[in-house]
């Protein structure tokens, strides 16, 4: 058996939460208990919390539920949704951007763990197995680059609103398409796009969203961040997939214009002190929401700007 085939059956078996002795794994796995001692190594690595009791065994610090393919299904409003489930990959928007031209319109790729997950502005998407959803959604717009525009504001209303409904929190946006709770960031969307010139644009939409990841790992991650602390992912994966679909399909005929009242009522940042970030440079001014180009609003020295443009990023002033 291939090395994660058999890390992921260990997943599988330690995901009821229950206790595991080295003797019982390693005689499950035909292995030494040496063996499994490595394979526990590993899970660690991929950012798994296990705990290990002397003389009891292994434990995983609570339940994990895994991604599965007829629950998605299950809680879908169509049967016919075209997605798939790579537990473990590099990065689910590369993956769907290898294969566009396989592609149909809506399908998702989702993970539980990524290797190279990546954020807005080459930054890393830290990814730890399990504890967060990693998810890519592939569209096509016919009309080309110029349709895409305001795409961003669109899926984050739409993500903003599903999450909102599952999990009764009050989650807001920040500009262009953070999801924040409690002040902090608790998902991120990154929007990439290909074409050429006069042709079809193909978009991936990658969503990733803290579950509840383990506070240990705070460290690697720059900004304050937050747990959504919702516990069924594939009824979050089912949910996220039919409303996306709706909704850019709806983007794609009638454009922005219904978005633009969701987005600043659900605005963090409205009314406040903020720093814009562009390169080196920083400017401080206060955040007025957004325009009807999904432009932020910004004002300074009493004068309103609109700013655009995949580069820059909004921070709360110190
Ligand atoms: C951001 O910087 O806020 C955007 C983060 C987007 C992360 C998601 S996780 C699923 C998809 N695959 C990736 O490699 N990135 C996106």
């Amino acid at each position: 058996m291939k090395k994660n085939t058999q890390l992921l059956k260990l997943i599988h078996i330690l995901s009821d939460g229950g206790v595991y002795s080295g003797e019982e794994l390693a005689k499950e796995f035909n292995v030494s208990r040496m063996a499994i001692n490595k394979y526990i190594a590993n899970l660690r690595l991929w950012g798994i919390d296990i705990q290990s009791a002397r003389g009891k065994g292994y434990s995983l610090s609570s339940k994990l539920e895994l991604l599965d393919e007829q629950s998605i299904r299950a809680l879908s409003r169509a049967a016919d949704h075209s997605f798939e489930i790579i537990p473990i990959i590099d990065s689910t928007n590369q993956h769907l951007l290898n294969q566009i031209p396989n592609l149909q319109k809506g399908h998702v790729c989702v993970a539980e763990y990524q290797t190279k997950g990546r954020g807005r502005r080459g930054r890393q998407w830290y990814s730890p197995f399990g504890s967060n959803l990693y998810y890519s959604m592939y569209w096509k717009f016919d009309e080309g680059v110029a349709a895409t525009i305001g795409l961003s504001i669109a899926v984050g209303v739409t993500v903003a609103e599903q999450l909102r409904k599952l999990s009764q929190q009050d989650i807001k946006l920040k500009w262009p398409n953070d999801l924040y709770l409690n002040d902090k960031k608790m998902a991120g969307i990154l929007v990439e796009l290909t074409s050429k010139s006069g042709d079809d644009a193909h978009v991936v939409i990658g969503i990733g969203i803290n579950l509840k990841m383990p506070q240990f790992q705070s460290d690697v991650i720059t900004q304050p961040w937050e747990n959504l602390m919702f516990e069924d992912k594939n009824q979050l994966v089912a949910s996220l997939t039919d409303a996306l679909k709706e909704n850019i399909s709806h983007f794609e005929q009638k454009g922005l214009t219904d978005f633009i009242p969701t987005w600043n009522a659900l605005d963090n940042f409205t009314g406040r002190k903020v720093k814009l970030l562009m390169g080196d440079q920083a400017i401080e001014g206060t955040a007025r929401g957004i325009d009807e180009q999904g432009a932020l609003l910004f004002e300074q020295n009493n004068k309103i700007h609109a700013y655009m443009g995949g580069e820059i990023s909004l921070r709360k002033a110190d």
